[in-house]
Formats: C-alpha cells, sequence, structure tokens
C-alpha cells in the first residue's frame, strides 16, 4: 500500500504561502509604525503561533525584544474545555513595556482573555493582541484582537504552526484538515 500524504489530509487552502507571506508584511508595517521608538516585547504564545510569530518579528523594523509564553487549553481535541494553564511563563519583566501577544487563532477567546488578565496585571505600558486567524463566530469572552490576518469561518483548520493532535504544525499553509482525518484520529484513541 502506498504511504499516505499529509497534504491529502487537508480538505481545502484557506491561507496559502503567498497569502500568509502578504498579511503579514501588511501587520509587520502597521506594527513598525506603531511602535516605533518602544522598543517593544513581542511574545510568542507557543507553540502554535512559531511560524507566524518568527515571520512577524522579521517584518518589525526597529529594536525590539522577544520573549515566549506557554498555555494549553485544548486536550487532544478540537473543542476548548476551558480551562487555561501556563506551561511556560515569560522570562522577562514586562512591567512598563510595551507588550505585544502574538497568537495563532482566537476561537473562542478564552484563552486570550486569561492571558491577557495575567499579563496585564503586571502592568504594562501597553499590551495589544496580534493573532493570524479569527472565528469571531465561536466567541464566548468579550475579548477581540488589535491586528488579525485572516477572519474565519467556524471550521478545525491546521497548519502554519497550528496542530490537530500536535500534528500538521510543518504545513507552510493554513488548510481545512478532512472530517475522515478527525474521525479517524479520535477513533484510534
Ligand atoms: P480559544 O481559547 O478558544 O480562543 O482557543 C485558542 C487556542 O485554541 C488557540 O491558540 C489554538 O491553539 C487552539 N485552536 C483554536 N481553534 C483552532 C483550530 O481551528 N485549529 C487548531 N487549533 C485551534
Ligand atoms: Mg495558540
Amino acid at each position: 500500500m502506498e504511504r499516505p500524504n499529509i497534504n491529502d489530509d487537508i480538505a481545502y487552502i484557506i491561507a496559502s504561502e503567498q497569502q500568509i507571506k502578504e498579511k503579514v508584511e501588511e501587520i509587520g508595517k502597521l506594527l513598525t509604525e506603531r511602535y516605533r521608538g518602544k522598543n517593544p516585547i513581542f511574545v510568542c504564545v507557543m507553540k502554535g503561533s512559531i511560524h507566524f510569530f518568527s515571520d512577524l518579528v522579521r517584518q518589525f523594523d526597529d529594536y525590539c525584544e522577544i520573549d515566549f509564553l506557554a498555555s494549553s487549553a485544548y486536550g487532544n481535541g478540537t473543542v476548548n474545555n476551558g480551562i487555561v494553564k501556563i506551561n511556560k511563563d515569560l522570562d522577562m519583566s514586562i512591567t512598563d513595556r510595551h507588550v505585544i501577544i502574538v497568537e495563532d487563532i482566537m476561537d473562542s477567546g478564552v484563552t486570550l482573555n486569561y492571558l491577557t488578565g495575567v499579563l496585564n496585571s503586571r502592568k504594562p505600558a501597553s499590551l495589544c493582541i496580534v493573532t493570524l486567524l479569527d472565528k469571531p463566530e465561536r466567541r464566548r469572552c468579550a475579548i477581540n484582537p488589535d491586528y488579525c490576518g485572516f477572519v474565519i469561518d467556524d471550521k478545525f483548520v491546521v497548519g502554519y504552526g497550528l496542530d490537530f493532535a500536535q500534528v500538521y504544525r510543518n504545513l507552510p499553509y493554513v488548510g481545512v484538515i478532512k472530517d475522515e482525518v478527525v474521525a479517524r484520529v479520535q477513533n484510534s484513541k
């Protein structure tokens, strides 16, 4: 039997490599204008935003610093169970600093609602949210991104950092995973 190809698990692409590249450049320019001379701290919310983060900071054309935070909200499913945990906190102090949180996707908003609460309690000079993808239909918290790459429908997406059961983060584009693949993985647990 032929081995399956990872790309065959994707039903369709919603943001191609080229579309992502253009969008990242656009947001990078806006952030450069807004934060020029402010030496902001870009916060990468691991693991999902690694590619977006890495591409975005390279489009920021001024001095800045970076730090990493790891949180988890989902188990191996596709529905937020409402529990957010910080698995790795920032190394730096953000008090009196301009902070830019870089997230892969906003879904229910539970994660960012929790994270912005924690970070705001440390009294940053300012805090803004940048997300590559936004699914506003599914919002359960009163929170919205300051900058968003693509507003998408209520579909589970993978690629460019986003995973399903930890797989597909390496795809260079964002696509909707086939229902049959989700069912196959869930049935094998
Ligand atoms: P929220 O707390 O419901 O807004 O979900 C935020 C986190 O859930 C994101 O940072 C992602 O890690 C994950 N997530 C939400 N929707 C998707 C999706 O469609 N694909 C992969 N991960 C997702
Ligand atoms: Mg995430």
